[in-house]
């Protein structure tokens, strides 16, 4: 057997490049802690020890490097027949919490103070490692924070936000379900969701891309598919262009595709709340058309009636088609509907860190069009009137391309052509790749309903 190249001597004051060794052949894991002798049959009675839930060891990830995650769940693999192990690794997104065997996991335990753990769980290909001799502004850490998908420790929210957090992990933590099949594609998944007991703990559903009906096996799915008429979303389609289409769906009128919609949406969203009162909502599904039908893309809900002036309640792309532009497409859309109701929007927080790049993204796009084009005096509320975008959003945006300034208790549009231009001419600014073609939005805003008073 080849030797590993692994240091077993890792204790807390090693650094994490020591821990991101990659092993020259992947095959060769490190030995289990309690091989002491040569006797190569030890092996075997160590996989039926399974390793303890809350310890922190260091696990191969799927590129073969080492980083310190901690055990969160066990199981015991039939098929396999062997125990696998759920696992977080320090400092990551919880979306790439994963199921791994044995013999991903080093054997030595590792343990990393508060402070490390802040200081060195840095990832690689740091984006500001090009900027260390300069201060790092505020915004600069949290796009890049956001980039790198850096969570908050629990020591940097307030007491509430961190209790609540503590809770939702509590509840949330295990993510049985790994994986889809939806049409043609397999998909990862990202979190937990709450599928009823007898799916949830599968880690493979078969779901029909089309009516969204989710099963346990394949041969159910099979014979589904043979069966099964719909081949677009219920609802009506209030937009098309080319191969692109939007669908409306009420959630009154189709509350089991809707309620299957959000479990999906739920695997990919870490954060959300709404997946059986779907009633009070509309959903926006985005299709890809081909001659086999209507393929889902992603979607957006919005609440019928939003008390908080919200205009997207929870918004996916399903990941096989992420970083296409479909994310800002969904996102334009939304806004555009807001046009048609001449009101503003923003969409529900918390966002999350690819939300946060994806609506800032727009709203720069959005602002600076506007901007560079502009002659004489413009003010946040008259911008605000023109995209729907809300006074806040524009601020929050504006300030981080250093375009506002606080003058006699109100914040002031302060730009150039100059300042305008750098920023088109920067990495920031990213024209869409789709955009949306407001002739062919064939939609009038739902008429409100004012109490039980009815007709105006
Ligand atoms: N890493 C870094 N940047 C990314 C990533 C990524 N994994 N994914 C998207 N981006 C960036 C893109 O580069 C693009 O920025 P750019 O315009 O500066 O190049 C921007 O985000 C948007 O890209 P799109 O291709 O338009 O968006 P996409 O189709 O990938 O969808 C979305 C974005 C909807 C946020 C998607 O990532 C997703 O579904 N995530 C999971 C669910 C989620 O987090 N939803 C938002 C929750 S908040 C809420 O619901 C209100
Ligand atoms: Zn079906």
């Amino acid at each position: 057997m080849a030797e590993t190249v692994v240091d077993q001597k890792l204790n807390s004051t090693d650094k994490v490049e020591m821990v991101t060794i990659k092993l020259e052949k992947s095959s060769d894991s490190p030995t289990p802690e309690t091989k002491t002798t040569a006797d190569n049959e030890d092996v075997e009675s160590v996989e039926e020890q399974p390793l303890d839930i809350g310890e922190h060891y260091l696990v191969r990830r799927s590129d073969g490097s080492w980083h310190p995650a901690e055990i969160i769940q066990t199981r015991y693999n039939d098929q396999e027949s062997h125990f696998e192990y759920y696992v977080h690794y320090e400092g990551y997104n919880r979306r790439l919490d994963e199921w791994v065997a044995r013999d991903r996991i080093m054997n030595s335990r590792f343990e990393m103070s508060d402070q490390q753990r802040k200081n060195e769980m840095k990832p690689a290909g740091d984006l500001l490692s090009d900027q260390s001799d300069r201060k790092i502004t505020r915004n600069q850490k949290r796009r890049h924070d956001e980039i790198n998908h850096i969570q908050k420790t629990y020591a940097e929210m307030d007491p509430t936000t961190a209790a609540l957090e503590k809770e939702h992990e509590a509840i949330t933590k295990v993510k049985y379900i790994d994986r889809v099949q939806i049409g043609r594609y397999e998909i990862d998944t990202w979190y937990f969701s709450p599928y009823p007991d007898e799916y949830g703990k599968q880690p493979k559903l078969w779901i029909c891309e089309f009516c969204l009906k989710y099963m346990r096996l394949e041969k159910t799915y099979r014979y589904h598919m043979s069966e099964c008429t719909w081949r677009h979303p219920p609802g009506k389609e209030i937009y098309r262009v080319g191969t692109l289409s939007v669908y409306e769906v009420d959630g009154k009128d189709h509350k089991i595709y809707c309620q299957n919609l959000c479990l999906l949406a739920k695997l990919f969203l870490d954060h959300k709340t709404l997946y059986f009162d779907v009633e009070p909502f509309l959903f926006y599904i985005l299709c890809e058309v081909d001659k086999y039908g209507y393929h889902i893309v992603g979607y957006f809900s919005k609440e019928k009636e939003s008390p908080d002036g919200n205009n997207v309640a929870c918004i996916l792309t399903l990941p096989p088609y992420q970083r296409q532009g479909y994310g800002k497409l969904l996102i334009a859309f939304s806004y555009e509907l807001s046009k048609r109701e001449s009101a503003v929007g923003s969409p529900e927080k918390p966002l999350s860190d690819l939300g946060k790049l994806s609506y800032r993204s727009y709203w720069s796009w959005v602002l600076l069009e506007i901007l560079r084009d502009f002659r004489g005096t413009v003010s946040i509320k008259d911008l605000s009137q023109m995209t729907s975008i809300t006074q806040t959003d524009i601020i929050s945006t504006l300030q981080s391309m250093n375009m506002v300034k606080y003058w006699k208790g109100q914040h002031v549009i302060c730009v150039t052509p100059k300042l305008v231009e750098e920023h088109i001419r920067s990495s920031h600014f990213k024209r869409p790749r789709l955009t949306v073609d407001s002739d062919q939005l064939n939609w009038t805003p739902p008429r409100k309903t004012q109490g039980k008073a009815g007709k105006k």
